[in-house]
């Protein structure tokens, strides 16, 4: 992983989005499995087992069957450098998947054959457009039954309003799959996923099949004459811009279309992308280091009390030993251990280019949303906290723990795992999370790793605002009257804790000059 000085654009910095279930575990394998990297792809499995065996949280997983972490998965092909970042399926965790979407350039859509677009996919499609993020289609399952080929591209064009380019088209599915038509190159690709070593065009191969009496098989070759007809050619310019997405057939788990797919990665996806960032925006040409935090995860190995910052680089080379300045602390850093990774494997980083991913190992110095630079004080922007949808007490039985619990609560919640407010009045905790699950997750670890027991208990409130303050008086005079609804987050930012949305509304009515945001920006 050597860099150059323009190392960056042999960068890809992707994610896949789906819905739980469709495939994207079976697909990372196999998309490892088909650059080449053979070898590392038993350690995804082994990276499974042995998270599964890690704590009790790791059971929860188990026992409801999503995946919860995110992590880098960093591997080649073609003579790019391919970064994968894994986005946690399950609803529960949008928070710590929205965080991982800034920090990609382009993403992998997998839609289940059968089902279409599903809830989690839409949302998360919903937040890669809003940063514009361009995407391939990857339609799995092909290899059983699945819905009709037209059907699935009209479904991702009207509920994602986003043109579709079928690249590759699918004779019939399930017991009468028969192969995949190449459209872009002409060839046709066996029903064992195996591609046929000349290309005599679509028309050829589709004649081949004029004749067939399998209904299935002849309904599919008349989708294929009509999307021919009717359906916007492949545009990388649209793609790129996140209007139109290629749309690629196949099955994860019998690796048919995946090469396929991962050359469309190498040939379509962009490098890295310039980063939206106050005061100017951050070109990935850049000479100056510049990367951010989008994830922080403590004690990723048990037996190491360890916490790592995850860093996206977004310009210039970071070098090993060398000195970055953490822009909201204004505290400089030594990197002396940045790390890469290959699943769970870690390697030291000797040197790091835009687009990639490194862990910073540290002892609470770094935060999510934090820009590190070794050139002006530069802030990136656009990684949000959202306004928690449970809002919850948290009740410490042994009081002799007081100080294990605001470690913990500290900790995870810069995991992401709930977000912690503290009533500027009273003792004690409130926690915020998107999903109960979050806070299953919270009581098991506080406990597992940190002896901690506790328990959840409801709250007055329903959710949280932040204030923006900007006429402190107003604050003052908004704090008197809401004395027990006022708490900081972990930043010191004032929160309102509200009863109601109706309470909110009034608030907003009553203190024109205080703005209430069920988003903050970390940037
Ligand atoms: P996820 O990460 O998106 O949640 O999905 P995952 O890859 O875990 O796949 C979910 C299920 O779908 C798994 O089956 C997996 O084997 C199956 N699957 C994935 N891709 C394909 C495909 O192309 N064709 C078919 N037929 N099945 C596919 P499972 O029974 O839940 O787990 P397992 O016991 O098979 O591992």
């Amino acid at each position: 992983m050597s860099a150059t000085s323009n190392g960056h654009q042999t960068r890809r910095t992707f994610a896949i989005i789906s819905h739980p279930d469709a495939g994207k575990t079976t697909l990372t394998e196999k998309l490892l499995l088909n650059s080449g990297a053979i070898h590392l792809a038993g350690q995804v499995a082994e990276r499974g087992e042995r998270r599964r065996t890690r704590s009790d949280w790791m059971e929860i997983e188990q026992k409801r069957g999503i995946s919860i972490t995110s992590s880098v998965m960093t591997f080649e092909h073609d003579g790019l450098t391919l970064n994968l970042l894994d986005t946690p399926g399950h609803a529960d965790f949008s928070e710590d998947t929205y965080r991982t979407l800034t920090a990609v350039d382009s993403a992998i859509m997998v839609i289940d054959a059968a089902k279409g677009i599903e809830a989690q996919t839409l949302k998360l499609f919903e937040v890669c457009r809003l940063r514009d993020i361009p995407i391939i289609t990857f339609v799995n399952k092909i290899d059983r039954e699945a819905r009709d080929t037209l059907e699935i591209l009209d479904e991702i064009m009207e509920t994602l309003a986003l043109d579709t380019a079928p690249m590759m088209w699918p004779v019939g599915a399930g017991v009468d799959f028969s192969g995949l038509i190449d459209l872009e190159q002409g060839r046709f690709v066996n029903p064992d996923g195996t591609p046929e070593a000349d290309a005599p065009g679509v028309t050829a191969i589709a004649s081949r099949f004029a004749t067939t009496q399998n209904q299935t098989i002849a309904a599919a070759m008349e989708g294929l004459e009509l999307a021919r007809e009717s359906l916007p050619k492949f545009d990388l310019e649209a793609y790129r811009e996140g209007h139109l997405t290629p749309v690629y057939f196949g099955s994860a788990l019998k690796s048919i279309g995946v090469r396929e797919l991962l050359e469309a990665v190498c040939r379509f996806a962009p490098s890295p992308r310039i980063q939206p960032a106050r005061p100017e925006p951050v070109d990935p040409a850049g000479a100056k280091c510049t990367g951010f935090v989008f994830k922080v995860q403590a004690n990723m190995d048990p037996n190491h009390r360890d916490r790592v910052a995850f860093v996206r680089l977004a310009a210039g080379t970071m070098s090993r030993g060398m000195k970055l300045k953490n822009v909201r602390s204004g505290k400089e850093i030594k990197v002396n251990n940045p790390m890469f990774f290959f699943a769970r494997e870690r390697e030291l980083a000797d040197s790091a280019v835009a687009g990639d991913v490194v862990g910073i190992p540290n002892h609470g110095t770094l935060s999510v949303g934090d820009t590190l630079t070794e050139g002006a004080d530069i802030t990136v922007t656009g990684i949000p906290n959202f306004a928690p949808e449970l809002l919850r007490r948290v009740h410490l039985s042994d009081t002799s723990k007081t100080k294990q619990l605001a470690k913990a609560l500290s900790d995870l919640a810069e995991e992401g795992v709930i977000q912690v407010f503290k009533p500027s009045i009273g003792a004690g905790y409130y926690v915020g999370a998107v999903g109960p699950l979050q806070l299953e997750v919270l009581t098991s670890r506080a406990q597992a790793e940190y002896g901690v027991p506790i328990r959840i208990e409801p709250a007055q409130y329903v959710t949280a605002r932040w204030v923006k303050v900007g006429d402190e008086k107003a604050f003052e005079k908004f704090a008197a009257l809401h004395r027990l609804n006022i708490a900081q987050d972990r930043y010191g930012d004032p929160v309102f804790l509200a009863p109601s949305q109706w309470e909110i509304d009034r608030c907003a009515k009553d203190f024109p000059e205080l703005t209430f945001m069920a988003t903050k920006d970390r940037g």
